[in-house]
């Protein structure tokens, strides 16, 4: 990499200049680089520019997922809800995210009681009273990505699924706490990890967050099983996803051979996600989608 000036324009498109700007970030990076800690490289590090696109388009990512909050309930089918999303979504100039994304044939993901994640939405899925299910919903505006899911109760459903929706959400708080600049991305997901098994959880290991923003999946991959102390070093300007899927028994999992994306339980029982798009800030974090 060239070595930039002190008095020349910053890398990260401020306009303003280097030693003014983004100098002592690089030599905070660079101390953690020299301890042997995973850092972040400057492209995953989102300029004001970019972080106002992504914003835009998390408020489309919103507002569809309260449309679809607004809207299900017992008898509708999951067909239905990638309906809703692929014109809520297209109304706000925006592009549904998974929609051929790696040929995932539709808009939105829906994944019902023992799904993990990865559900694809079928005339054949009817929404029943005691049901709870992960919407998860992407979204492509101006080229910015956005994603985040929830869990919806259907009806009323039975005190263990309802405390495992809680629970789950709960743990997107407990982890959000840990989100700091200059902290460690395993901080985050120990903290998950040990409010889920305190709980009497599992948290699936195989799937996690990720970085988003000008593309879908970006550096770094997110785990929610992950150490205190290790992982990518989190840097103001980084945006990723925390979207733990906690089980109600096992943590292992499989895929559906026919389909080639459905995540299950290996044992049938039940799952919950919760999503949240976050941008580290200087002092903390921002929500950008929930
Ligand atoms: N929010 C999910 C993810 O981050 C969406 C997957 S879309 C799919 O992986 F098309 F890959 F299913
Ligand atoms: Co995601």
């Amino acid at each position: 990499m060239l070595k930039i000036g002190r008095n020349d324009a910053c890398w990260c498109g401020s306009g303003i200049k280097y030693k003014n700007c983004h100098e002592s970030f690089d030599n905070k990076i660079n101390d953690f680089r020299r301890a042997r800690a995973i850092v972040p490289t400057h492209d995953i590090i989102k300029t004001p520019a970019q972080v106002e696109g992504i914003r835009e388009s998390a408020r489309v990512n919103i507002a569809v997922l309260d449309y679809v909050a607004e809207h299900i309930k017992a008898g509708v089918t999951t067909e239905e809800i990638d309906h809703w999303v692929y014109e809520q979504t297209t109304k706000y100039h925006g592009i549904p995210a998974p929609l051929n994304y790696d040929g995932f044939p539709k808009s939105v993901c829906t994944s019902v009681n023992h799904e993990v994640c990865h559900g694809i939405p079928s005339p054949d899925v009817v929404l029943k009273e005691g049901d709870i299910i992960n919407v998860d919903c992407s979204t492509i505006l101006n080229g910015y990505f956005s994603d985040s899911s929830r869990m919806f109760c259907i009806g009323e459903v039975s005190e263990e699924k309802k405390r495992l929706v809680d629970i789950t959400e709960q743990s997107l708080q407990i982890g959000l706490a840990e989100v700091k600049p200059w902290g460690f991305l395993g901080d985050m997901g120990q903290a998950i990890n040990d409010f889920a098994k305190k709980n009497g959880y599992s948290v699936v290991r195989e799937i996690g967050g990720h970085g988003i923003g000008l593309e879908f999946h970006e550096e770094p991959w997110v785990s929610f099983v992950s150490r205190r102390g290790t992982e990518m070093v989190m840097a103001p300007g980084m945006v990723f996803t925390i979207e733990p899927m906690i089980n109600m028994g096992t943590a292992r999992i499989y895929t559906d051979k026919k389909n080639g994306w459905t995540v299950y339980t290996a044992d049938g029982k039940p799952s919950a996600q919760w999503e949240i798009q976050i941008l580290v800030t200087d002092t903390g974090y921002e929500i950008l989608s929930y």
